[in-house]
């Protein structure tokens, strides 16, 4: 695990992280995208600070001033695990929180990803709930949680209950749940929107035949987060294949799994 505590570690922690995406296979050719909300030792030392203002497309207070370390639109996950000043860049929010401009990074023109919208909206609300914690942002296109979605009509509840009972982990590492983000077009404001609701609850989401966002303080978190979601999903996937899922932790079973880790369920999301 790299030290995150400056610019040049924390870029060392986003080679890591997208050369994972890419090993997993959750990073078909431009899939997926990073971001980071800067701490103030993690900012960029060169920042020429003469970027053009450019409309974000959402509104956030919250992120007044922040910088933050996006992946630009169109990068190789393969790419970026290989030199990570490759398909990243330095954005800082303005004043009134509705645009950004470019300080370093994004090489010929580069732009922030196409889920800009997704990112912002996504750590001003985690900003808010998690007390300032949340920090590192990772959406991608993991193969067993999105097939997942096609398999039934999902919602928040019953998508949660139906990952914590394949895999006991699942109730420590998202004890709040999992989102579930009917299907809005890649890259819209739409698909923030909804998406910002489902994570004013949860650090996790599943966006229907798309993929999935995990926000954390750091990247390692982040990618642990959704890496359980998904081993649970493969479970299920390889159970389901292996004959049909006909058991799983049963509601008590993850009540006593939370319990010995000091947790509680909400149960509303006991009953999906
Ligand atoms: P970007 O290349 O714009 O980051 O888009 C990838 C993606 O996964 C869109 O949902
Ligand atoms: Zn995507």
């Amino acid at each position: 695990m790299s030290d995150s505590s400056t610019f040049e570690g924390l870029l060392e922690t986003v080679r890591e992280a997208a050369l994972d995406l890419w090993h997993k296979g959750w990073a078909e050719r431009n899939a997926g995208n990073i971001s980071v909300r800067l701490k103030e030792t993690q900012r960029p030392v060169e920042v020429p600070g003469d970027g053009q203002w450019v409309q974000a497309g959402v509104t956030v207070p919250d992120l007044v001033g922040e910088m933050l370390l996006v992946s630009a639109t169109g990068s190789y996950m393969r790419q970026v695990g290989r030199d990570p000043r490759e398909g990243m860049g330095v954005i800082e929010i303005n004043q009134t929180g509705d645009a950004y401009r470019k300080l370093w990074g994004f090489k010929s023109d580069q732009n922030p990803t196409s889920e800009l919208p997704s990112h912002l909206l996504t750590h001003a609300v985690r900003k808010r709930v998690s007390g300032g914690a949340d920090r590192a942002m990772i959406h991608t296109h993991p193969t067993h949680l999105v097939a997942l979605t096609m398999t039934r009509d999902f919602n928040t509840a019953s998508l949660t209950r139906l990952l914590w009972s394949m895999h006991p982990e699942c109730t420590v590492v998202f004890p709040e749940g999992c989102g579930f983000v009917p299907f809005e077009v890649p890259g819209g404001n739409a698909l923030a929107v909804a998406g910002e609701a489902a994570l004013e609850k949860h650090a996790l989401a599943v966006w229907e035949y798309h993929g999935v966002v995990g926000i954390r303080p750091d990247l390692d978190a982040a990618l642990g987060l959704i890496d359980t979601a998904e081993k649970a999903a493969a479970i299920y996937t390889v159970a389901a294949s292996a004959g049909g899922v006909r058991r799983g932790l049963s509601d008590d079973q993850l009540r006593a799994v939370a319990e010995s880790f000091g947790l509680q369920l909400d149960p509303d999301l006991l009953k999906g």
